[in-house]
């Protein structure tokens, strides 16, 4: 992949109205958004993850329509599911085992339709992620979502009845941990949720409990112990905090852990918890612009991906670092392929490179355009007054 394209202000202006044109464009009729539709893998699907950042990048261009739509498409769907949910909780009440298998899924056909693929489909953070972005854009357009209330409270029952169990990550991986990306996504959307002024009191209240929950789980097991800098004394007012972890109880970190802090305000820009995980995240997974998702990926030979490279942009922009932002935005534009589309990653730099052909050989070259990429440019972009 070349770094050859135009970053002067003027190209990534236009690599704005190319997001919106590549998103717009491939938005379906019944107004999902699909992850990527050329790749095998992907291909008839939209995500709920994905959809709500692609959504978000769009509210923010002053693209009021697409993501009503968009998430006229997700109330419809989730709203749908009430019966489901209905019945895992009540089982789940009355103490009986419900399986991943057996819960909400991650990804939907375009028609709003459970997959018959075979799929790691039990991940909660989506149904968060959507409410967080729903809660966005009706304050940003006052925009009318149909089906939006009732979905809304299928989702809040949902996310607060099995917010504290375990499910697979952002990345679809580890499906026996706690992720505390997506804890951070659920604590966003359950309070988008209440802020939305749609459940009753009780559900408020439950969702509120829920919302505190998770706030003290992650701060008893999801942060690191930080580095003794006492010499010794451990006395608590000279350490300093550590940083957010992949899951609870493990010290690594996952790029995704940046949505912690911006967007989602698990721990808000400033907080010391904050800082030291954006922090940590830069040092460990960032190489000249890019983001890697985790050390140990091997994903396509685990290279650096686009949509990472936004969320640490925001995150300098909220802490007063445009400087080093823009540079962010940069380093995404400069991935895009000469019409203009944004790949999922890029391979120049890969963690794992002898595991890049099996992925190749298995679903072919690397998603391209991904949406989910083209919404993260657009947020950032907005961020810095990059207009179309
Ligand atoms: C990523 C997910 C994403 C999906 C669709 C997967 O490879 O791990 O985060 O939702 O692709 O873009």
């Amino acid at each position: 992949m070349t770094a050859g394209r135009d970053v002067t202000r003027a190209g990534l202006s236009q690599l704005v109205s190319r997001s919106i044109d590549v998103i717009g464009t491939h938005q379906s009729p019944s107004g999902a958004y699909p992850a990527c539709p050329g790749f095998s893998a992907y291909s008839g699907y939209s995500w709920l993850r994905d959809g709500a950042f692609i959504a978000e990048g769009m509210s923010r261009s002053d693209q009021a329509e697409g993501p009503t739509r968009f998430h006229a498409w997700s109330a419809r769907v989730v709203g749908a599911r009430a019966g489901q949910v209905a019945s895992l909780v009540e089982r789940a009440a009355r103490g009986e085992a419900v399986s991943p298998a057996e819960m909400l899924p991650t990804r939907f056909t375009l028609d709003g339709e459970d997959g018959t693929d075979e799929w790691w489909d039990h991940q909660l953070d989506g149904y968060g992620a959507w409410m967080w972005a729903l809660a966005r854009h009706v304050e940003r357009h006052g925009a009318d979502v149909p089906g939006a209330e009732h979905a809304v409270r299928v989702a809040t029952r949902y996310l607060t009845a099995f917010w504290d169990r375990p499910c697979y990550d952002w990345w679809e991986e580890h499906v026996e941990r706690r992720h505390v990306s997506t804890l951070g996504a659920i604590h966003a959307g359950l309070r988008a949720a209440i802020s939305l002024g749609v459940l009753d009191a009780a559900s408020s209240e439950a969702a509120a409990e829920a919302v505190q929950g998770i706030a003290a789980l992650v701060e008893a097991e999801g942060v690191a112990r930080a580095e003794d800098t006492t010499g010794g004394t451990g006395r608590p007012e000279s350490t300093t905090r550590g940083h957010l972890t992949k899951w609870l109880g493990t010290d690594a970190v996952d790029a995704s852990l940046l949505a912690c802090v911006h967007p989602f305000g698990l721990y808000p820009p400033g907080h010391p918890v904050a800082v030291a995980t954006v922090a940590e995240v830069e040092r460990r997974l960032a190489r000249e612009g890019g983001v890697h998702r985790y050390l140990a990926d091997t994903f396509y030979g685990g290279g650096r991906w686009i949509l990472l490279s936004g969320f640490l942009g925001l995150n300098h922009a909220r802490a007063g670092r445009p400087g080093e932002a823009m540079r962010y935005l940069e380093w995404m534009a400069a991935q895009a392929s000469a019409d203009g589309e944004l790949p999922e990653q890029v391979s120049t730099v890969l963690l794992a490179p002898e595991r890049r052909e099996e992925w190749v050989e298995r679903w072919g070259p690397v998603a391209t355009p991904l949406l989910w990429s083209h919404g993260m440019y657009l947020m950032l972009a907005d961020e810095l007054g990059v207009k179309p």
